[in-house]
Formats: C-alpha cells, sequence, structure tokens
C-alpha cells in the first residue's frame, strides 16, 4: 500500500543519498536557525512513500495529540486482535540529536512481515521463551506472538527509551490477551559484554527486524544475539538489503553463527512484492524483507 505519509531519513540512507542529504539539510538549517526549542514536526519533510504490504486489517479506534491506537486483526489466528500505539507527535530537535529515534517514525515493512510470518509459524513458539530486539515503539511481532501463540515468555525490547515507555503502555493495554505467555517489556541496548543473570542464554528464539545497516552497532548487535540465544536457540531477522549492509552484517555474524538466508519465504509475501515491483515507489533495496536464520557455532 501507499500513503501520503512522512518519510523518514534513515529509509533513504543507502538507496537515495541525495534525498536524504536535502532532508537531513532541512533539518540542520531548522536546528541552527536560532531556536533548537522548535519541534521538527514529522511531516514538516514528506514524501510519498511505500509503507505497508496490507498484511494486517488495521483499524484506527483513537487518536490523541502524540498518538494513534490502532487495532490489528488476522484470521491467521482464531479472534487475535492487537491493540498498537504509534506515536504521530512532532520530532522534538534534542530526540533527533539523542538516541537512534528511528523506531519512533513508524513501523517498518520488515516488522510487519516479521510479523506476520511468526503467526504463520505460531505452533513453532509453544513453550518458547522468545526476546524481540531493536523493536521500535510497536514490537508488533513480539506482542503478536504474546497474543496470538502459547509461547511461554516474550520479552518486548528497544534501546530508545521513548519506545520503552509506549511498548509498557501498550504491554498493559493487551493484558487480557496473553493467555499463559508471560510478556515483560524493557529497555535493552546492544553491547559486547555477558549479560546480567536472567537474559545471559535465557531465550530460544531471538528476533529482530530493520537493524542491520547500523554500521556502528553491528558488532554488538551481533554479540547481544549471541549472548541473549540458548545454545541450541534460533535468531530470527528480517530485513531488506539496504545496499551492502544485509551482506556485511552477515559476512560479520557468520564468524559465530550458522546462517540461513531465504528470499522467497512465503507464496503471499512474494506475490505482493512481486506485484508491488510495478510501482515507482516500491524499492526492493530498502522495502522488501529477506529472512535470516542463525543458530550459534560452538567457540
Ligand atoms: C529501523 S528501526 C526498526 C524498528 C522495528 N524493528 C521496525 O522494523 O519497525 C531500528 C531500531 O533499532 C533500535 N536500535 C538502534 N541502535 C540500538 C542499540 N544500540 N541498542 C538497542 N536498540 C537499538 C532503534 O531504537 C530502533 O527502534
Amino acid at each position: 500500500m501507499i500513503s501520503d505519509e512522512t518519510d523518514h531519513i534513515s529509509s533513504c540512507i543507502v538507496s537515495k543519498p541525495r534525498i536524504a542529504r536535502q532532508r537531513w539539510s532541512l533539518l540542520a538549517q531548522i536546528i541552527s536557525n536560532g531556536d533548537r526549542r522548535k519541534d521538527v514536526c514529522k511531516n514538516v519533510i514528506s514524501i510519498r512513500r511505500f509503507e505497508t504490504f496490507g498484511l494486517f486489517r488495521v483499524d484506527v479506534i483513537s487518536e490523541e495529540e502524540e498518538c494513534k491506537w490502532w487495532e490489528y486483526k488476522t484470521d491467521l489466528i482464531n479472534n487475535f486482535t492487537l491493540i498498537v500505539r504509534q506515536l504521530c507527535g512532532c520530532l522534538k530537535a534534542d530526540k533527533l540529536q539523542g538516541f537512534n529515534n528511528t523506531g519512533n517514525v513508524c513501523i517498518w515493512p520488515a516488522e510487519e512481515i516479521m510479523s506476520y510470518y511468526c503467526l504463520l509459524n505460531a505452533a513453532y513458539f509453544r513453550n518458547k521463551s522468545v526476546i524481540e530486539i531493536g523493536g521500535g515503539m510497536s514490537c508488533l511481532a513480539g506482542f503478536s506472538i504474546a497474543v496470538g501463540t502459547e509461547a511461554q515468555q516474550v520479552q518486548i525490547t528497544d534501546g530508545n527509551e521513548d519506545s520503552v515507555k509506549n511498548l509498557e503502555i501498550m504491554r498493559e493495554r493487551n493484558k487480557e490477551n496473553y493467555g499463559e505467555t508471560q510478556v515483560e517489556s524493557s529497555l535493552f541496548r546492544w553491547g559486547p559484554d555477558k549479560l546480567e543473570g536472567n537474559l545471559q542464554e535465557n531465550f530460544d528464539i531471538v528476533l529482530c527486524s530493520d537493524c542491520l545497516f547500523f554500521e556502528e552497532g553491528r558488532k554488538d548487535l551481533i554479540k547481544s544475539m549471541y549472548n541473549l540465544l540458548k545454545p541450541q536457540g534460533e535468531v530470527i531477522i528480517f530485513a531488506p538489503r539496504r545496499g551492502e549492509t544485509f551482506n556485511n552484517f552477515m559476512q560479520l555474524a557468520q564468524e559465530i553463527f550458522h546462517t540461513e538466508i531465504k528470499t522467497n519465504y512465503n507464496t503471499t509475501i512474494w506475490q505482493l512484492h512481486s506485484k508491488f515491483k510495478e510501482d515507482s515507489l516500491y524499492d526492493e533495496n530498502i522495502h522488501y524483507p529477506i529472512l535470516l536464520k542463525m543458530k550459534k557455532k560452538d567457540i
């Protein structure tokens, strides 16, 4: 689906550097033109862009100044309803300079697809302990598993404090629908060190979508995945190529993980992808996520 909503600067970092530079420069002007307190509303810098594969039925249920509440439904799971809170307020100048904010801009297509894929494979999550890292403001996949599968435990995380506040509100809002699944939300930043007691090698499944393109965070991200995962566990990643970034991540990860990639992993998604390719706003390089599964090597 194509919408008129705001794009985010980083989605263009790889494939459309000129447009990205223009928008960063506009932002820089706004910030440096004196009033640093001025909010930079997301729609100051707006272009038409590809937004969603339309894999869920989605309705707005209410709107507030800083957020919209959405109801996500799917026929993949009986009686599946997930309430999603999406931040939609102004992007303040200090946020642009603070911790990475890419997860508060939108739910990226890779996250939507990862959620759909997990629900298609709901039985796989039965009795598993699952963590989503870099899940942004919605952790759509983590919450979909919490509501739509019989996972034992789901830990919903991101490294951005605003995202995590939003996740906490969503966790509370959806709590009637978790059944026996334990659901926690927390701030989790990737890093090289072993993790505190209850996180180290605690998870059967680590989920991550569209986080591979950060050059600086890449080593830490791989190390964190390794540390979070139980010895026999599996990392499930969905991410678009974004230039060479996907391959760079995989090359580095292969030092400590066995990897398996799939480009065509689901017929419905593949058909949508083939159809969208005819639309000039759809750019495979930034919109079509590849599936990467990883298992630990003995090191
Ligand atoms: C492009 S967003 C993807 C968000 C979400 N997975 C999606 O696809 O909609 C990248 C996410 O990585 C998170 N992130 C970036 N660096 C991080 C770090 N060092 N530790 C934890 N999270 C980080 C950001 O906060 C952001 O939510």
